[in-house]
């Protein structure tokens, strides 16, 4: 049992509020990914947990007890890094004893967490290498192996793929999964990368500057984001996003110009909208078809084309960013085809201008 409590924590550095009233409950033996862009104050939140930072406000508790004022070795957390953070001069075997030296563990037992943390990360053969003389992904399992010999309750992981070619860093995060599934241990993995947090995570916490935007698991946040960042920040290539306004409303159903060609229909109950309100009409690629009809469709013009063997990417020409549209992988549109793209009412989420869903 691992679970993590965080309640109203808050961090400033001087003026910079950086941590603001952020809750959060992760369960034992979870996955849990917190993402967001550069600066948000994913790793802070990550040196909080593991009390290589002060907490100014608020608790932080590890099986319903408060560590805030536990030093970072009696807290049961071993930590990886993007810069995988070896002692150079060690070979890699001394590289993942070295914390158990120090806790003055036996001999064998060394050995034994060692050997056994080698074999299950595969890097039996590369004990007796140092750090100069391993790749990258190499360096980076001989970190995650030194966390794994501490046998900790909670691993924290801080960037830990992004040093890697994209090749590796999907065989390494087909691996960390694996990892999660073999070790009894809660994992708490931070990232930038929208795609490792889809894939990785039982549940995602997407921060946006200092503050907790949405969380939850990851297809809830990729079908019903709260808010324009999280609907923008999840799926790739991105949600289309068009600003437009209401052009008629009734009980069951709202009417949205249609990128100034016809009005779109969408059912909607019980909002406070009105007749000439702005809003933000989001739509995913995958929910835009190319169509023959022209019932809710719009009509524009292609001007690049992206194969992907499985799938393709057109971008219409539109005001502002392009209308992206995913196709499949055998479609024969061209550039310079003029197309019909039907929206799918269903899949339309409209924002307010909060830019909170409505
Ligand atoms: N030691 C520090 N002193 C002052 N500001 C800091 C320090 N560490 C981080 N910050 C600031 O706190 C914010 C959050 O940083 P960080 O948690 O590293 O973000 P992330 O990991 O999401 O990229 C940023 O604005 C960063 O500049
Ligand atoms: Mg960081």
């Amino acid at each position: 049992m691992s679970e993590i409590l965080i309640d109203n924590l808050n961090k400033k550095y001087g003026k910079n509020h950086v941590i603001q009233d952020i809750s959060l409950n992760i369960e034992s033996q979870s996955f849990a990914v917190l993402v967001g862009p550069s600066g948000c104050g994913k790793s802070t939140i990550l040196r909080m947990i593991a009390g290589l930072e002060d907490i100014d406000s608020g608790t932080i508790s590890i099986d319903g007890t408060i560590v805030n004022n536990l030093s970072p070795k009696d807290r049961n957390i071993a930590m990886v890094f993007q810069s995988y953070a070896l002692y150079p001069h060690m070979t890699v075997y001394d590289n993942m004893a070295f914390g158990l030296k120090i806790e003055k563990l036996s001999k064998y037992e060394i050995d034994s967490r060692v050997f056994d943390a080698a074999k299950i990360l595969q890097i039996e053969e590369l004990l007796e290498r140092k750090p100069k003389q391993l790749s990258g992904g190499q360096r980076q399992r001989v970190a995650i192996g030194r966390a794994i010999t501490r046998k900790p309750k909670v691993f924290l992981f801080d960037e830990p793929l992004s040093n890697l070619d994209a090749a590796l860093r999907v065989q390494m995060r087909v691996e960390l999964a694996k990892l999660h599934n073999q070790l009894d241990a809660t994992m708490i993995y931070v990232t930038h990368d929208q795609t490792e947090a889809m894939t990785m995570a039982d549940k995602i916490v997407v921060l946006d500057k200092g503050k907790i935007s949405q969380s939850g698991g990851p297809m809830d946040l990729y079908h019903n984001p709260k808010n324009l960042f999280v609907g923008g920040f999840i799926g790739s290539p991105k949600m289309n996003f068009l600003k437009t306004n209401i052009v008629k409303k009734n009980v069951q159903s709202i009417s949205l110009d249609l990128l100034g060609q016809k009005s779109l229909l969408l059912k909607k109950t019980g909002t406070n909208l009105k007749i000439g309100d702005e809003i933000t009409l989001g739509i995913r690629p995958e929910h835009l078809k190319v169509s023959k009809a022209l019932k809710n469709a719009w009509t524009g013009k292609v001007f690049v084309v992206e194969k992907l063997g499985s799938g393709t990417y057109l971008y219409l020409e539109k005001k502002g960013d392009p209308l992206v549209v995913e196709t499949d992988g055998d479609s024969k549109i061209k550039v310079g085809d003029i197309i019909n793209i039907a929206f799918d009412p269903d899949k339309c989420h409209i924002f307010n201008s909060s830019n909170t869903v409505i």
